[in-house]
């Protein structure tokens, strides 16, 4: 045994291989069954103290305590019983790769349904945004720089700021009170009920005890706000807090949040169970927004809209985030999963509704054709990866934990409930989640238990289709092999293999597809479950010229190939826009993905983009640039650049004359869209009369002659900026320092990636580390940088000679691989991807081990795609 054991150790140190430290779940012989928290934070030395008395049941007899504690100072510790009698804790044994503290009694506690576990503790208000942290911002109007401290806990960080049974399913409920400085605001998840003034310029405030519920979802803020208010329909006292001075930015997540709350209260058939929403914009935030109940914090470009400079696309963006944290108030807070390899319940049902909710409160945002655009094609291209994962997945270590807020949890979970949705019908789906919501309120669930709510809802089989798209990694293709025209009907075969990135063959999947047909003359010509392999079925009223839509509306999460010529009989209808919108972004989106793993020709698909010329759908649009820009980034390792940025203007040159740069007067929402996204295209693509233009307006701008439109400045920065010298982008960083708006100061950022001198692009790297761009939105510039080619190699550099301080700084959150993602997967040949893999071997980055696997496998993706298509495409460009 011990033989072996060595051997392994061996083996595991010449494959540089790590073993993490395991995770062990907490015992459950002593529980928590109510906090009693009291906070005092130190504004200007960072620091904070922190009492708790907790309510605890001890199930045996027992001689210590477990719980987690991370980075917390812990003292006093004792046990109080429910006679009197105090224990005292005679040593805290701190395991810290286990975040673990021990609590050693020197007694046996015994048994007991109602003992106090009281200690002190202390710790830092960090600058990691997790736990209890601090966030810097500039006081109104004086401009000094202070600090606001508040906290994120989800998923693994409650611990980091009072001890406690740090798991969603050990709920309690919470008394929270906090002594803070009089002329400061104080928050938490229920509202206030006691303001003590002390002398000496304190103030402690009480909070009213919250519902049962898990840790991850306590939240306090403490700073200088100011606040916007109203009811919502149903009672509820909803607030936007602001930074100082900005209310009016305020209103408009305001009026979302008063309408959204009725909205799930009827949808779900349960009120929202507190008596207070707060939503907050923090100026320091690592992720996009934490829905803490009744307390959910937001990056400041998640919420805020000013009237003049917040973007369309952006406000969507605003309604889609306050109605997915709204959600979780029922998903997540009202009924949570119970472990983390269930997150997707939290997630993904967030990020289903959010669209259902802003499909009702904005239908003009036409919402469910851009979630393909979204959620659903990144959830595809994410997963045809061999290095993907299920739906649900095993995690223990919170570093695993952070790694699965990814595009599995949230994209394809929302598509696979939106295919799920779509077979139930939305009477059996709204039965179904009401049953599931009120029986497991308060407490905490497992995916099965859902699968059993909507089948008793529904009569309809849920679980053996679901177990399918939840359990295993990947998803089908459905491929016609056989299409022959007999009289007036059709007679298909189809047939179901994995769908896999590199077109490898996988006979062991399978799955049970809920799959629809449609015709020019039916849209729901044929519906069954796709329960085989292979079969055979007959479509009834076709002509022998009519086309045959697989999975129309594009709703099954899975891709289609046709044979070319049944793809052909679709020429005229994506011409003439006979053919609904969903459809024709479908159409496109599957046969580009074919092409990228080689089932079909890179000019195949050019050749179908051209017949979208009358195309006028903004998301289909966006689908196709997305297309093409995966395609420019591999043609930007040859010399074709230049040729391809040809073919782009001209796709997108009569478009573009048809918009114009000026708004009309009561133009859609949509068509500003597609405004914005067809002249940055043309950006993109060098055109120079756009960037011409995109010059003389941004002059126009800066010197206060005629502002620019918020959705047209994105454009017009990177038109600038393309070409750029020292002194402009000094004029760029001129307006950086100006506006306070963190949006505007995003964009600016962001599109300072674009220029083309490599001294230059140093300088943006420089910039982005430097004390004028917060850590939650460097990650962002370097990126924008790393994406364009003439950027990818000093980003990659930069990152590689960087790594202790980028690790020091992202480690065990969500920017950390997206930071990694991006500076990796665009290069194209087999030594890059040797490159990289060689780096990470010797370089461990926790919480992005799958990440650094993703970004391998792309780049030798990207390689195979280069070499098998380039000459083909080569050809093609000639005409350009
Ligand atoms: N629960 C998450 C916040 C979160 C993300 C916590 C990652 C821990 C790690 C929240 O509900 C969320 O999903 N936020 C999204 C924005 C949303 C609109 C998709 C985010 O932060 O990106
Ligand atoms: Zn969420």
């Amino acid at each position: 045994m011990r033989e072996h054991l060595l051997n392994y150790i061996t083996y595991c140190e010449t494959f540089f291989i790590k073993m993490k430290p395991t995770f062990e779940r907490l015992p459950k012989d002593v529980v928590p069954v109510h906090y009693e928290l009291h906070f005092t934070p130190n504004l200007a030395d960072f620091t904070f103290t922190g009492s708790s008395k907790i309510q605890i049941k001890i199930n045996q007899d027992i001689d210590r305590i477990t719980l987690n504690s991370v980075d917390l100072k812990i003292s006093d510790v004792l046990v109080k019983l429910e006679n009197g009698e105090v224990i005292k804790s005679t040593e805290t044994v701190n395991i810290t790769e286990s975040e673990i503290a021990n609590f050693l009694f020197e007694k046996l506690l015994p048994k007991s349904d109602n003992a106090s576990l009281e200690m002190s503790f202390e710790g830092e208000l960090n600058d990691k945004m997790k736990g209890f942290y601090r966030s810097k911002y500039l006081s109104h109007p004086e401009l000094e720089e202070r600090y606001a401290c508040c906290t994120q806990f989800e998923a693994t960080d409650a611990r980091r700021c009072f001890p406690c049974w740090d798991e969603p399913a050990i709920k309690a409920t919470f008394n929270i009170s906090m002594t803070i400085p009089q002329d400061r605001v104080g928050l938490s998840n229920m509202p206030m009920i006691e303001e003590i003034k002390h002398d000496n310029k304190l103030k402690t405030l009480k909070f009213s005890t919250s519902p049962i519920m898990s840790t991850y979802l306590v939240a306090m803020v403490v700073g200088e706000y100011d606040f916007v208010e109203g009811n919502s329909d149903d009672g509820v006292h909803i607030r936007v807090f602001t930074p100082v001075g900005k209310k009016d930015q305020g209103l408009f997540a305001l009026e979302v949040a008063t309408k959204v709350l009725p909205y799930f209260k009827d949808y779900f058939q349960i009120a929202y169970p507190l008596p207070k929403l707060d939503l907050i914009a923090i100026q320091s935030f690592a992720a996009g927004a934490m829905e803490n109940w009744g307390l959910i914090t937001y990056r400041e470009t998640m919420v805020l809209v000013d009237k003049e400079n917040t973007s369309l696309i952006r406000k969507q963006n605003i309604a889609l985030t306050i109605a997915h944290e709204i959600g979780h108030q029922w998903f997540g807070n009202l009924v949570t999963m119970y472990w983390w390899n269930n997150l997707w319940l939290n997630e993904s049902y967030a990020s289903f509704v959010e669209f259902l909710c802003v499909n009702h409160l904005f239908p003009e945002y036409d919402i469910w054709t851009q979630f393909l655009t979204d959620m659903y094609t990144p959830a595809l291209d994410a997963d045809c990866l061999e290095n993907s994962h299920p739906i649900e997945v095993e995690v223990n270590n919170p570093s695993e934990i952070d790694e699965i807020f990814d595009e599995i949890s949230y994209n394809k979970g929302a598509s696979v409930i939106r295919m799920l949705h779509n077979y139930l019908g939305d009477d059996d789906f709204k039965k179904g989640m009401n049953l599931y919501l009120t029986k497991y309120q308060y407490r905490n669930t497992v995916t099965e238990n859902l699968w059993e709510c909507l089948e008793e809802a529904s009569g309809k089989i849920v679980r053996n289709i679901m177990r399918t798209w939840v359990e295993q990694k990947g998803f089908p293709k459905v491929k016609v092999i056989q299409n022959v025209q007999e009289d007036n009907h059709r007679r298909l075969v189809l047939e179901q293999t994995k769908f896999t990135a590199d077109n490898s063959l996988d006979e062991k999947s399978f799955w049970m597809i809920p799959i629809s047909i449609s015709t020019p003359k039916s849209e729901n010509a044929f519906t069954t479950v796709l329960d085989k392999k292979e079969i055979e079925i007959t479509i009834e009223n076709v002509s022998a010229n009519d086309w045959i839509k697989i999975n129309p509306s594009t709703i099954g999460f899975f891709r289609t190939q046709y044979t070319s010529e049944m793809l052909e009989k679709f020429v005229p209808a994506i011409k003439n826009l006979s053919i609904p919108p969903l459809d024709r972004l479908g159409l496109h989106d599957d046969l580009f993905a074919l092409v990228q793993n080689g089932s079909n020709s890179t000019v195949e698909s050019l050749k179908l983009i051209k017949s979208y010329s009358n195309e006028d759908n903004y998301t289909v649009w966006s689908s196709i640039s997305t297309s093409l820009s995966k395609l420019k980034n591999i043609l930007s390792h040859t010399d074709l650049t230049d040729k391809f940025n040809a073919f782009g203007k001209h796709l997108f040159t009569p478009l573009s004359e048809k918009l114009g740069w000026e708004s009309k007067p009561d133009e859609t929402h949509l068509e500003t869209l597609l405004r914005s996204l067809i002249l940055g295209k043309l950006v993109s693509f060098k055109d120079e009369k756009t960037c011409e233009e995109a010059k003389r307006r941004f002059y126009l701008h800066k010197e206060g002659k005629q502002i620019l439109p918020a959705d047209l400045r994105m454009t017009c920065y990177r038109g600038v900026l393309q070409n750029a010298d020292e002194k402009v982008y000094n004029e760029m960083l001129e307006l950086y320092r100006a506006t306070d708006l963190h949006e505007e100061k995003d964009r600016i950022s962001r599109a300072l990636g674009s220029m083309s001198d490599i001294t230059l692009l140093q300088k943006v790297i420089q910039f982005a580390m430097s004390e004028e761009v917060r850590t939650q939105d460097a990650v962002f510039v370097i990126a924008s940088v790393a994406i364009n080619p003439v950027g990818r190699d000093l980003t990659w550099n930069f990152f590689k000679e960087n790594w202790k301080i980028l690790l020091d700084q992202y480690s065990g959150g969500f920017l950390l691989t997206r930071l990694v993602k991006h500076v990796t997967e665009n290069f194209a040949s087999e030594e890059k991807s040797v490159e990289i893999e060689k780096f990470f071997k010797h370089h461990e980055f926790a919480g992005a081990e799958r990440t650094v696997q993703q970004s391998i496998e792309t780049v030798r993706l990207n390689c195979k795609w280069l070499q098998r298509d380039i000459a083909e495409i080569r050809e093609f460009l000639k005409d350009y």
